[in-house]
């Protein structure tokens, strides 16, 4: 649990309404698998009927937590296809970015659907992923479930939450949307519906100096490799093929 310093109450009470944000599930009358998963994440479920025309929202399809359009197929995100990835993380660069090592502390501020932060938590790490889209993290969230990840997916604004909280991490890990990239090839569906549903905050500058006073050890940021490097200059990098981590030393 969120270790709260006693004597900010108000940062106490903010702290204890954050991971309220719920998004519904809307369903067929008959779907008991739906009203399962519904049960299971504590979503509240509404009739399929009422489901929003011009725009993404929870639903079950094929007895799978989904994001569902009106016209658009639904996304499914299964356990297999992200257990891979994550089987695959000993040595990657995001673990050297992050020293990822059992017990260490790491906060995945801006967590999408959670596939770094759970590939932390797989190397041992105790990792809190916080995002700040409903649709998003509920998605996380049931991934985390699906396999069996300990991490812990909190609904939140990083900002708000780096504010309130008096814990401190070892490293405080951010991976950014990238701006956009008109060269670059399409990507996987599910990025692309991250694309239409994320919060775009390129500029982090603000953010980054609230996390500097809650961590210990480094503060990690995903960039495209390309991209130019920004103030504050990281005092390393460990660069992939498409992407590069800049590493700032805290401590
Ligand atoms: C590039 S994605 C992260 C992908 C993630 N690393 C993964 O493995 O799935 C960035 C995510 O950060 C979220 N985000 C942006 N600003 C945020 C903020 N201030 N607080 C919390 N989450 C935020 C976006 O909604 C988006 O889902």
């Amino acid at each position: 649990m969120t270790s709260l310093s006693g004597s900010n109450t108000d940062a106490v009470a903010e702290l204890a309404s954050i991971d309220s944000a719920r998004a519904p599930i809307f369903l067929q009358p008959n779907d008991n698998r739906g009203f399962e998963l519904a049960a299971m994440l504590d979503l509240e479920s509404n009739d399929i009927q009422s489901a929003p025309t011009d725009g993404w929202f929870l639903g079950c399809h094929h007895g799978e937590l989904a994001l569902c359009h009106s016209t658009e197929s639904s996304l499914v995100i299964s356990e297999r296809s992200v257990r891979t990835k994550i089987d695959e993380a000993r040595g990657t660069h995001l673990a050297k970015a992050c020293m990822a090592r059992p017990g260490r502390k790491v906060l995945d501020a801006f967590g999408g659907w959670g596939i770094d932060g759970f590939t932390l938590s797989a190397l041992g790490c105790e990792v809190s992923i916080l995002e700040v889209n409903p649709l998003i993290y509920t998605m996380a969230r049931h991934l985390a479930k699906e396999l069996g990840c300990e991490a812990k997916v909190v609904c939140t604004d990083a900002e708000r939450y780096l504010h309130c909280t008096a814990e401190i991490f070892d490293v405080v890990y951010f991976d950014p949307m990238f701006p956009g990239h008109p060269k670059s090839a399409k990507p996987a569906r599910r990025m692309q519906i991250l694309e239409l549903l994320a919060r775009k905050d390129t500029d982090i500058d603000q953010v980054f100096k609230l996390a500097k006073s809650r961590t210990r050890d480094r503060i990690v940021v995903k960039r495209r490799r390309t991209e130019k490097p920004k103030r504050p200059i990281p005092d390393w990098q460990v660069s992939g093929r498409a992407v590069r981590f800049d590493v700032y030393q805290i401590r």
